[in-house]
C-alpha cells in the first residue's frame, strides 16, 4: 500500500490544471517511480522543487509525460491470445453478423499503433483485404500526441516488425529506406486519435474493444470509471479483450469471461426495466378457501423450513408465511389475506412487485441478489431473494412464492475471495507495469549501449587512421632524416673545399681576388689584405672596379672585359700602385679567366704581385 503524500498529490493536480493530464487516478507506487526517475535526471531531490521546475522549463512536460506514459507495445503481442481471438471469438461474430455487416473496433492505449495494425491485419486475413476496406472500421486512441503521430506514419523498424512471420511482412507492408510501412489502402479503415481514458467520452457501438496493458497503471476506482464507459462503449454482444495481467475479476456485473486465461470478456447487457402494473391484468386469483384448506401437515412442514419463505396468491394477497419468515421479516400468520403490497417486506429491504410481476408474466424464477439488509438482532444480513411462479396442473397460475436465502456466510467468503483476488490482480498487474517498466529501461540502456558501440568503433577507426598518419609521419620523418645526413655529408665535404682552396689562397704568395661575371669580389685573400688594407669582409660583395684601394683598379677594366670575352688569353699588366702604409710600389697584375670543367668563364682571377717599392 502506498501511502498518501501530499507534495506529490499537488504536483499532479498542478500538471491536469495546466497541462490537462490527469495522472490522479493512476496507481502511485508506479507512477511515484517514474516521475522519481525523470527527476533524478533534472536534478532535483523534492517534489516542490521539481514543480519549480517544470514552471520555468515548460518544455520539460513533453519530457516528464514520455516517462510516465509507458509506450511498449509490439505487434501481436502475446500471439497465442491473438489466436485464439481471432479463432474463437472474431470467427462465430463475423459469421453471425453476416456478409454486409460493419465490424467497428477500437483499439484504446494503442500506442504507436502496431496494435491496430495487428487487428487489422487478423481482420483483413479473415474476410479479405477487399470487404476489409469496405466493412471495417479500427479506432485506435492515445493520450500521447507522439504516439499518434508515430502511429499515423505506421512506418516501422527492422526490429520493430521482427515478431511477424515473412509473408504477412511481404502483404501487409511496404518498404521504404530500410523501414517498413503499412499499406496504404488498408491504412485508410484504421483511424487514429487522440482520447483520454479517463476523461473522454468513448466511441460508441463497438463489436471488439482492445484494451490491453494500459488499465493495470490505474487505481482500482479509476479503472471501475473506464470499465463503466467500455460497457457503454460496446454492442451488447460485444467483447473486450484486455492485456495478460488484467483479470477483470472484481467487474463480474458488466462483463463475463469467455477466455479469462486469454483475458476476454463479453459484456453484460443492461436489464430493461419491467413494464406494467403490480398484477393488474393476471389470470383469475385461486379461491383463498382453497389455499387456507392446506392439509396440517404440509402446512407444518412448511412452517418448519429453515429458510423464510412467503407464498403470496395471483391476486397479491399474502397466503402463507412460515416461521423464518416472521423471525427474519416479521410477517407471521396475523398477514395472512392482506395485500403483500401492505406489507414493509413489499419494497424493503428490495422493491420486490416489479420481481412478482415479472416471474408471473415470464413465467420463470426472478431472482434478486445480494440484498443488504438489517436484521432483528441489529446485525447486516445479505439475502438472495429467489421469486417462483406457481402454477397449476392445466398451468394458470396460482400465486408466486418468495424463498429468502441467508447467503451471509457464503458472501462474507465471496467479498474476502474477492478482496483476495483484487489484491492478487493488484499485485500481478504492477509486476506487469514493473515488468514494462524494466523493458524500457533496457530498451534505454540498450541504445545507450549502442551508441557506445558506434562512438568506440568511431573512436577505433580514428585511431587507426593516426596509427597510419603516425606510420607515414615516421617514415616521412626517416627520409628527411637521410636527406639531412646527405646535406651533411655534403656540407662536410664543402667545407673540406673550401678550407683547401682557403690554404690555397692563403698560401700564394701575391694578393688573389676572385671576381664574378659582374666584377663582384669573391675571394679576397690573407695577402691582398696586406697590400691593400682592406679586410676580406670589407670586399667581399663589393665591385672591384669601386674598391678604395691604392691600386688604380679602373686601368684593369679593360684587361678583365679582356680575359672575359677570350678566357684562353690570360692578360699580364704592370701597374703603379700604393700601399695600405702610403708607399709607391710596382706591382704586376695577372688576369686570367675563371673556367669550370666546361671551359666556360664564370668570373676572371687577380693575381696581384708587388715588385718592389718605388
Ligand atoms: C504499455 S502501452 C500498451 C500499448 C498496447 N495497448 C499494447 O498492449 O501493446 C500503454 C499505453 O496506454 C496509454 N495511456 C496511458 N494513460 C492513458 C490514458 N489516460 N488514456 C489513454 N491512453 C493512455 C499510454 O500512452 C501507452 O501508449
Amino acid at each position: 500500500m502506498t501511502t498518501i503524500d501530499p507534495e506529490f498529490e499537488n504536483l499532479l493536480v498542478h500538471l491536469r490544471e495546466v497541462r490537462g493530464f490527469d495522472f490522479t487516478g493512476y496507481k502511485r507506487s508506479s507512477l511515484m517511480r517514474r516521475v522519481h526517475r525523470r527527476m533524478s535526471q533534472v536534478p532535483v531531490t523534492t517534489y516542490g522543487e521539481y514543480q519549480d521546475y517544470l514552471e520555468v522549463h515548460p518544455e520539460e512536460f513533453t519530457t516528464l509525460f514520455n516517462t510516465i506514459l509507458i509506450n511498449v507495445t509490439g505487434f501481436f503481442r502475446d500471439p497465442e491470445a491473438w489466436s485464439h481471438l481471432r479463432s474463437e471469438v472474431l470467427g462465430p461474430m463475423i459469421a453471425a453478423r453476416g456478409d454486409e455487416a460493419t465490424i467497428r473496433v477500437w483499439s484504446a492505449g494503442c500506442a504507436s499503433g502496431e496494435e491496430a495494425y495487428t487487428l487489422a491485419i487478423v481482420l483483413a486475413e479473415m474476410i479479405g483485404i477487399d470487404q476489409f476496406r469496405k466493412r471495417v472500421k479500427v479506432y485506435a486512441t492515445d493520450v500521447d500526441e507522439e504516439g499518434l503521430t508515430q502511429a499515423r506514419h505506421a512506418s516501422y523498424s527492422e526490429r520493430d516488425v521482427s515478431s511477424l512471420p515473412p509473408e504477412i511482412l511481404e502483404k501487409y507492408f511496404e518498404t521504404s529506406a530500410n523501414r517498413y510501412v503499412f499499406r496504404k489502402d488498408m491504412r485508410r479503415s484504421v483511424i487514429f486519435g487522440r482520447n483520454d481514458l479517463v476523461q473522454d467520452a468513448p466511441i460508441s457501438r463497438i463489436d471488439l474493444l482492445v484494451c490491453r496493458n494500459a488499465l493495470m497503471y490505474f487505481n482500482a476506482e479509476t479503472q471501475a470509471r473506464i470499465l463503466a464507459r467500455f460497457h457503454f462503449a460496446l454492442c451488447d454482444d460485444g467483447v473486450l479483450f484486455l492485456g495478460k495481467a488484467e483479470m477483470l475479476l472484481s467487474h463480474t456485473s458488466m462483463f463475463v469471461p469467455v477466455d479469462l486465461k486469454r483475458r476476454i470478456f463479453r459484456k453484460v447487457p443492461r436489464e430493461r426495466p419491467v413494464n406494467g402494473g403490480f398484477m393488474a391484468d393476471m389470470p383469475p386469483a385461486v379461491p383463498r378457501a382453497e389455499l387456507v384448506a392446506l392439509d396440517a401437515l404440509r402446512g407444518e412442514a412448511f412452517a418448519a423450513s429453515p429458510v423464510a419463505q412467503i407464498v403470496v396468491t395471483a391476486d397479491g394477497l399474502v397466503a402463507q408465511a412460515n416461521r423464518q419468515a416472521e423471525t427474519l421479516l416479521g410477517v407471521s400468520a396475523k398477514d395472512v389475506g392482506r395485500p403483500f403490497r401492505d406489507l414493509d417486506v413489499s419494497y424493503r429491504p428490495a422493491e420486490l412487485r416489479g420481481y412478482i410481476e415479472q416471474a408471473q408474466i415470464e413465467r420463470r424464477t426472478a431472482r434478486v441478489g445480494d440484498i443488504e439488509f438489517p436484521s432483528v438482532n441489529g446485525e447486516t444480513t445479505y439475502l438472495d431473494i429467489q421469486v417462483t411462479p406457481l402454477v397449476d396442473g392445466a398451468s394458470h397460475l396460482l400465486g408466486v412464492t418468495l424463498i429468502f436465502n441467508d447467503i451471509t456466510v457464503a458472501r462474507r467468503l465471496h467479498d474476502e475471495l474477492e478482496h483476495t483476488n483484487q489484491q492478487l490482480e493488484t499485485a500481478y498487474e504492477e509486476l506487469q507495469s514493473t515488468n514494462e517498466e524494466l523493458e524500457t529501461t533496457n530498451e534505454e540502456l540498450q541504445s545507450t549501449v549502442e551508441e557506445l558501440e558506434t562512438t568506440n568503433e568511431e573512436l577505433q577507426s580514428t585511431n587507426e587512421e593516426l596509427e597510419t598518419m603516425n606510420e607515414e609521419l615516421q617514415s616521412t620523418n626517416d627520409e628527411l632524416q637521410s636527406i639531412n645526413d646527405q646535406l651533411r655529408d655534403r656540407t662536410e665535404q664543402l667545407d673540406d673545399a673550401n678550407a683547401f682552396l682557403e690554404a690555397i689562397l692563403t698560401s700564394l704568395r701575391g694578393g688573389v681576388a676572385v671576381l664574378d661575371a659582374d666584377m663582384r669580389v669573391r675571394a679576397w685573400n690573407r695577402r691582398a689584405e696586406d697590400m691593400w688594407g682592406l679586410r676580406r669582409d670589407e670586399a667581399v660583395g663589393q665591385h672591384f672596379l669601386n674598391l678604395d684601394i691604392g691600386l688604380p683598379t679602373d686601368q684593369l677594366r679593360a684587361g678583365i672585359r679582356s680575359v672575359m670575352t677570350d678566357p684562353s688569353e690570360p692578360v699580364e699588366l704592370k701597374l703603379l700602385a700604393v700601399n695600405r702604409r702610403g708607399r709607391g710600389i710596382d706591382v704586376r697584375v695577372m688576369c686570367s679567366a675563371l673556367v669550370d670543367v666546361t671551359g666556360t668563364g664564370s668570373g676572371v682571377l687577380l693575381v696581384m704581385e708587388e715588385l718592389g717599392a718605388r
